[in-house]
């Protein structure tokens, strides 16, 4: 049974599957910034990540700040609102490694795990703000990844894994996943 105040497995799984990937989107918020960055600060204050070494840090990109950002990228305003930056802090990774050798050659591949988790509960936890958005990785071209990091002002040591960009839908909410393999090929079970 569920602990009190907390939903069911089935209502928990129902809501995950609402997130969907939203490519129409427009530069309105059903939230305000506030209510934004607090679910944020929520994600942040329990994902979790391997030995809790926290290598995640996230860049709330705000309002016409995106369109700033474009801007200075692209020379052309996207129609989203809100991005959400994650960046992994590098040196985490290899602090992590100094104080638990044994699994040195482990961080790079949690830290990934632990970016996925958070990227995840934002992607999910927003669609049900009424925000929709994709998780993109403008992190494959390198000029646009320096691009960002000086529009954020983070560190050098600071490596964007990946950008969520929200809106408000103009479209259609996706009624379901995509196509999914056969649990055949998915799923083995041993009993
Ligand atoms: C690790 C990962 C990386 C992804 N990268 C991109 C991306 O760079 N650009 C993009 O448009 N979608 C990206 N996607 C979105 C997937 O294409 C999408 O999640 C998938 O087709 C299933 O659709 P759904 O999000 O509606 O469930 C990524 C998804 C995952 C899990």
């Amino acid at each position: 049974m569920a602990p009190p105040g907390i939903v069911t497995t089935d209502q928990f799984l129902q809501t995950a599957k609402y997130r969907r990937s939203v490519y129409a989107l427009k530069s309105t918020s059903p939230v305000s910034d506030e209510r934004i960055e607090q679910v944020v600060q929520e994600i942040l204050s329990f994902a979790p990540s391997s030995y809790n070494t926290q290598p995640v840090r996230i860049t709330l990109v705000l309002c016409d700040k995106h369109a700033e950002l474009f801007d200075e990228i692209i020379a052309a305003a996207q129609p989203f609102l809100t991005q959400v930056l994650l960046w992994e802090r590098t040196t985490t990774l290899a602090e992590s490694g100094q104080a638990h050798p044994s699994a040195a050659h482990m961080f790079g591949q949690w830290s990934d795990h632990a970016h996925g988790m958070a990227h995840l509960l934002t992607w999910s936890a927003l669609a049900l703000e009424g925000l929709a958005g994709s998780l993109q990785h403008h992190n494959a071209m390198p000029p646009v990844e320096a691009a960002m990091k000086r529009y954020a002002g983070v560190p050098d040591e600071y490596s964007l894994k990946a950008n969520l960009v929200f809106g408000e839908e103009a479209q259609a909410h996706p009624v379901g996943p995509p196509p999914k393999l056969a649990f055949g090929e998915t799923l083995k079970v041993l009993k």
